[in-house]
């Protein structure tokens, strides 16, 4: 079985937000003040988010991605993983982290099966990790990948959200990690949210084409070089390096046409689209007893109704701002 949208696309990967709780605070995610948690009753226990990932995994989808909040601060979360990589017919396990937890869980959660994880880093100034995030815990980070990286997780994928004036600075800087480490760094073009200001957000927006003028060693490489356009990232690789640099443009050059991804929200809801409010409840079918065939219907209908592609960018043109009502920690970035 597959799942298939209205344009012919693929729906095979299926992103699990497991928590809205987090042991970092970004800007850029979650508004730092008057932030609420749900209620354990009104979160998906693992129990739910196993039949639902059985459900999806036989309707057709191959790669899980678990996300959060930060997946790591939930309890019980590698015996999760252990679970979910158990699934027959699932091929690919992943998980996205902020690394703080990762040096103490990287073992187990190897152990349990998942073989690829991505950790957020934006910055390797220690002050500066403390003014993005709230918290001065760089060194955890850091302790984590390398602990990430001794363990065998390949490729160990860096995540960085470029903001215009916070850490645009630093892209040489990131870009040389790949020189030493098998890393995959990848520059993420900032998406908007709710709780900024469109002019505060223009400000802070910079475009993937900028970027790569700021990695002087891309700019001369680039004859010969391979960009290899497997997912969303455009990769290229550094002269002698061993690991590879990669940008992500979900505004200027956005991907929907080549998207093939459905999201569970951490509260049990189905969502099509990043940036679509359109969401299907399921948590109220899982606790009501459904069954694989019902919870199939579901996903189906959300794949029915999946938009052709984002209007963020209209909207950022906009000085309305932003429709989409939850920050990412509550969606799963
Ligand atoms: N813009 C771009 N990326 C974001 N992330 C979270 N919020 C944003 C945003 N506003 C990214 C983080 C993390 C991933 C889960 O989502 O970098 O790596």
């Amino acid at each position: 079985m597959s799942l298939i949208d209205a344009y012919g696309r693929v729906i095979d990967y299926l992103r699990l937000s497991v928590t809205d709780r987090c042991n970092l605070q970004c800007g850029y995610c979650a508004p730092m003040a008057g932030r609420r948690h749900l209620a354990r009753r009104d979160i998906l226990t693992y129990e739910e988010l196993l039949t639902l990932s059985r459900a999806a995994v036989s309707a057709g989808i191959r790669k899980i991605r678990v996300t959060g909040g930060e997946p790591l601060v939930r309890k019980g979360i590698v015996e999760f993983c252990r679970r979910l990589c158990a699934i027959e017919g699932l091929q690919d396990f992943a998980l996205t982290t902020n690394g703080l937890l990762l040096e103490k869980k990287a073992d187990h959660l190897f152990e349990a099966g998942i073989r690829r994880v991505n950790v957020s880093l934006d910055t390797m100034r220690p002050e500066r990790f403390q003014a993005i995030t709230g918290f001065n815990r760089l060194h955890d980070v850091l302790a984590g990948l390398e602990e990430a990286q001794r363990v065998g997780f390949t490729p160990l994928k860096l995540n960085v959200v470029v903001m215009r004036g916070i850490n645009d600075d630093e892209i040489p800087r990131l870009a040389d990690l790949t020189r030493e480490n098998p890393w995959h760094v990848r520059f993420i073009e900032l998406m908007p949210v709710k709780h900024w200001s469109p002019a505060v957000y223009r400000e802070r927006f910079m475009p993937v084409d900028e970027m790569m003028t700021r990695i002087p060693a891309l700019e001369a490489a680039k004859v010969g070089m391979t960009a290899d356009r497997t997912g969303p990232a455009r990769m290229y690789r550094l002269p002698r390096a061993r690991g590879r640099v990669g940008f992500i443009a979900p505004l200027s050059r956005h991907f929907c046409c080549s998207c093939n991804r459905l999201r569970t929200t951490v509260d049990g809801k189905i969502r099509n689209c990043l940036f679509s409010e359109e969401e299907l409840e399921v948590k109220t079918a899982l606790r009501d007893g459904a069954n694989s065939y019902d919870l199939i219907r579901i996903l189906e209908q959300s794949v029915a109704q999946k938009p052709r592609r984002h209007h963020l960018t209209d909207e950022t043109r906009s000085d309305q701002g932003l429709r989409s009502r939850r920050g990412m920690y509550a969606i799963g970035g």
